[in-house]
């Protein structure tokens, strides 16, 4: 956790469809463990790549993805498959601050931006203030160690899995679980109590 941002000039490559094979959004979405929600929060949503996907296994949620970078939600807007795009808001802002009402979703979502947020636990309280009661919070960040060449942060910016289960917690969080499902990425679910 560093508050070093990916570079938006690299937009092209985090919308590269191989990501999808490392991260397999449909094993990580039922981690989540609600088939059916009303709405979900993707925070730090970059190009759209993996909400796109998530929206695709909830075909009946309204999503909004959430990204401090206007450059990397100007080039969401113009990427977003259309079968989604009706579906998918894109919103400027921070994790730690986002523009949207008090338990206005059943999911949250943070896909490889855990290690980018300055303040963790605001973002994790930000969260929590989003979430419905019973609400699910699901965290996906790269695992220290699990190099592929071209992709991922920097080893030392990188959040070992006990360490955001631990910030989960302190947040409020309940059922803190780690799920042994990707190789290179650590995958953790909580619920708001
Ligand atoms: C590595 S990218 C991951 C994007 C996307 N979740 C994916 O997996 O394809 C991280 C994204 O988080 C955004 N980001 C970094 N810090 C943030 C913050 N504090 N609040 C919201 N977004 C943030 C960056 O602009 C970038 O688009």
């Amino acid at each position: 956790m560093n508050g070093h941002r990916f570079d938006p000039a690299r937009a092209e490559r985090l919308n590269d469809p191989r990501r999808l094979e490392m991260l397999r959004p449909e094993a990580v979405w039922q981690a989540a463990g609600v088939p059916s929600p009303r709405a979900v929060v993707d925070v730090g949503a970059g190009t759209g790549l993996v909400t796109a996907a998530f929206a695709r296994l909830a075909p009946d949620a309204r999503f909004y993805a959430v990204d401090v970078s206007e450059d990397m939600l100007a080039f969401m807007r113009a990427h977003l498959p259309e079968d989604v795009a009706g579906r998918v808001t894109p919103v400027l802002g921070r994790g730690s601050a986002v523009p949207l009402p008090d338990e206005v979703a059943d999911v949250v979502t943070m896909i490889g931006v855990y290690h980018e947020f300055d303040d963790t636990a605001a973002a994790l309280s930000e969260a929590r203030r989003l979430l419905a009661d019973g609400g699910r919070l699901l965290v996906v960040d790269w695992k220290k160690g699990a190099h592929v060449p071209g992709f991922g942060p920097s080893e030392e910016s990188r959040v070992a899995a006990e360490e955001i289960a631990s910030g989960m917690r302190s947040a409020g969080f309940g059922d803190v679980e780690p799920h042994d499902l990707l190789e290179r990425f650590s995958v953790l679910t909580g619920t708001r109590g």
